[in-house]
Order: C-alpha cells, then structure tokens, then sequence
C-alpha cells in the first residue's frame, strides 16, 4: 500500500498554487506528500501543520510552518483518511489529530483528499470512529456514545493528542447517516471533536494507483 500512498500524494502536488499556504494533514500517505512539497518548496509561502509529527517533517525539510490565526482562510488542505464513501465523507483520527485536522479543513476552501485504494467504502464505520474527548469526560461521554451510535467505545489508552486529550474508538458501527451522527456526538458535552467528516467532506479525493484516479 505504502506505492499507492506514495502516488497519490505526489499527484496532490498538482493542486498546489505558486505563492500559496498549504494546509497539510497528518498520516503516511500525507508523508510522501511533504516530500514532494519539499521538492517545490521554493514555490509556495509556508504550510500550515495538523500536528507535531508534520510540523517536524515540514520543518526538517525547510518548509515555513505557519499559525493558522496568522493567515486567514487557506486556499488548499491536503490530507489522508482512514474511510472514505462514495460521497467522500470520511473517517478520520487514525492518527489521533482529528480535532486539528477539522480545524484547518473548515478553514480551507479546497480539501484534496489523498488515499489508497483500501480506504474506499460504501458505509462508513468498519475502521473505529475515534472522538476526542476532555479526559475527565471520558466515561460520560462513553455511556453517551453507546446510546447514541449502538457501538462499542474504546478507550485508546496511553495516546494523549497534541491538545492534552484522550481519544475513543468506537467500534461496530454501520454509519448511513454521518451527518446526524456527526451532530449528534458533537452535542456531548465533553467531546472535543468527531472524526467524522460529513459537514465538511473533501471537495477531491486522490486514490493512488498507477495513474492516480482523481475523484
Ligand atoms: C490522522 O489523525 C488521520 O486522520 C490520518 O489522516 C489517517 O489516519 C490516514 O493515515 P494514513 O495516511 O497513515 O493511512
């Protein structure tokens, strides 16, 4: 899978502007992306980084990494996902930075989406729903979540995201209506954020294969 990731993040460099911040995502396949970035860097203003792990790739390859207050709306996001359905709504937290990640996606105008074949589903929900929680909510809103979901919340311990949070992976799932579902657990009080993408999908996806296919 690591080629199919390696292509489609390179085929994502297609969509970045000469003179632009870039939003960049977290994840492996967003790894080949900052490298190819690297090879163009010269063309583009800065990024803006979803987490520490590429804030550090970013940097080690020269790339200005900038404060997402500091710039305003951005014209392009470039990230992974861990599912995609065939209106690219997604799952997305696999890397527990989803809260950052939602962030930078509502504030981007275009959200290109690079995947490999694997991550393609027709119903979203067999990869683990994560939700990021305040720490002391975390078994309030577990309770919450088998009420509203009728899946399995697990406790991902030991991961603390880059905001000093926990997260919950919810298991068993069969997500038909994600935007209801993305309401309804961004109610609870305690959740950070839902990694579902539903509200705001991506606008492209890129599945890597040999060529790419740009959906
Ligand atoms: C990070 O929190 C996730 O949203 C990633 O975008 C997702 O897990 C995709 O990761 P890979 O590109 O490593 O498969």
């Amino acid at each position: 899978m690591s080629e199919a990731k390696r292509l489609a993040g390179e085929k994502a460099i297609e969509f970045v502007e000469d003179g632009g911040i870039v939003g960049v995502g977290t994840g492996s396949t967003v790894a080949f992306f900052i490298d190819a970035l690297a090879r163009i860097r010269h063309r583009i203003a800065g990024a803006v980084s979803s987490s520490e792990q590429s804030t550090q790739r970013l940097r080690s390859h020269g790339i200005e990494v900038l404060e997402l207050n500091d710039t305003g709306p951005l014209a392009l996001y470039v990230d992974g996902a861990d599912e995609c359905d065939p209106r690219k709504c997604l799952i997305k937290g696999g890397g527990a930075a989803l809260t950052r990640e939602k962030i930078i996606a509502e504030a981007s105008a275009k959200f290109v989406c690079i995947i490999d074949p694997s991550k393609r589903v027709e119903v979203l929900g067999r990869f683990p729903l994560p939700v990021e929680v305040i720490p002391m909510a975390r078994s309030l809103v577990a309770r919450e979540l088998v009420r509203l979901t009728g899946g399995q919340p697990v406790w991902r311990e030991g991961v603390v995201t880059d905001n000093g949070n926990w997260v919950l992976d919810v298991h068993g799932l069969a997500i038909r209506e994600p935007e209801a579902m993305e309401t309804a657990i961004n109610q609870v009080p305690g959740v950070v954020s839902v990694g579902l993408f539903a509200h705001r999908p991506a606008d492209v996806v890129i599945v890597g294969g040999e060529p790419p296919i740009v959906l």
